[in-house]
């Protein structure tokens, strides 16, 4: 049965201020997570996978701690270019308490103390094989050595003044082992946002050569993250990555996971978050330069879209754009 012209759904819609009045969904700057990438080498060197979004020397990255301030955005996610020099077999460079990472964290927390800092948790960008962990003979990535040194390499994290510890290795028993070693070592206030469900994705790309591991890495990641093919095993992750003491959860990639999202988000209604990859971010730039969308409205309906799917943030490499577009 019609309720037509009683009901004209229209009506609500046919004003700015009424459309205004009527929005069900939120977004702000301070739903934003801006990942940035650290370099050793030149203070600012640009990422021609991702155009628009460079690496940041210890002076450049702390700039961007302080635009992140002066925006709004609360957090900074931060993942480190080691020099190839540097990177091993073991990945052991990701426990040295001085290395990129660590003075990155110290830089920002001197400086910027008020803006959070978001640490990743994974061997890529030290191990000269490209993979998250430990290997065996076989290139097989190895569990429970792995996770042991992930955990090393969280308190590492955490002593240099990580607010946020994010592991995205998709290692089994992790979160917990992570937890208890901060709580051993007095860091009770150390977050984990862990990425709960992490795709073997081809989205990740660009980010790749941000961190120089693209040409390194021998095979995929597919014994360890995700097959795209699946959702209730998304919801296991989430729920032994919450009991075993995660603050919050993470779904990656972003857009083509919204479902993941939602379902996560019914399912346990904790905080979730997603990361709208390098590759998402370069199919939305590819798409504005060739003129087939505008770019900030795509930007910023992406990201409204995310938070409508259940959201409490979002990393995005527009978050300075979004930001601004938001009005900070
Ligand atoms: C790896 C890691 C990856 C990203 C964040 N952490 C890549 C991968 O798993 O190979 C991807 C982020 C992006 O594509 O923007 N620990």
């Amino acid at each position: 049965m019609s309720q037509y012209p009683a009901l004209r759904l229209r009506r609500s819609r046919a004003s700015a201020w009424s459309r205004r009045l009527h929005a069900e969904t939120v977004l702000t700057p301070a739903d934003l997570i801006w990942p940035v990438f650290v370099t050793d080498g030149e203070d600012e060197e640009p990422i021609a996978a991702l155009p628009g979004v460079s690496r940041w020397g210890l002076k450049g990255i702390v700039d961007r701690a302080r635009e992140a301030r002066d925006l709004g955005i609360p957090c900074l996610a931060l993942f480190p270019n080691t020099p190839h020099a540097l990177r091993t077999e073991d990945g052991r460079e990701a426990l040295n308490p001085d290395n990129l990472m660590c003075r990155a964290i110290r830089a920002i927390k001197d400086a910027v103390p008020e803006v959070g800092v978001l640490t990743d948790v994974a061997l890529d960008p030290y191990t000269s094989h490209g993979h998250d962990g430990i290997v065996d003979a076989a290139g097989y990535v190895l569990n429970d050595e792995t996770s042991a040194v992930l955990t090393e390499q969280a308190l590492v994290q955490a002593q240099a003044g990580a607010d946020i510890v994010a592991p995205s290795d998709m290692m089994d028993g992790r979160v917990g082992q992570i937890r208890s070693a901060l709580e051993a070592n007095g860091h009770v206030n150390v977050q984990i946002m862990a990425y709960a469900a992490k795709y073997a994705s081809a989205f990740y790309g660009p980010f790749r050569d941000a961190v120089g591991s693209r040409g390194l890495l021998k095979g995929d990641k597919k014994t360890y993250q995700m097959d795209p093919a699946n959702a209730e095993e998304a919801l296991r992750e989430v729920a032994l990555d919450l009991a075993e003491g995660a603050d919050s959860v993470m779904v990656k990639p972003g857009l083509p996971y919204l479902d993941i999202v939602t379902r996560v988000k019914s399912a346990f209604e904790v905080p979730v978050f997603a990361y709208q990859v390098s590759g998402e971010y370069a199919m939305i730039e590819a798409a504005a330069a060739v003129g087939a969308g505008d770019r900030e409205a795509l930007v910023l309906e992406t990201l409204m879209a995310f938070k409508r799917a259940g959201c409490s943030g979002v990393l995005t490499y527009h978050a300075p754009l979004a930001a601004r577009l938001l009005g900070a």
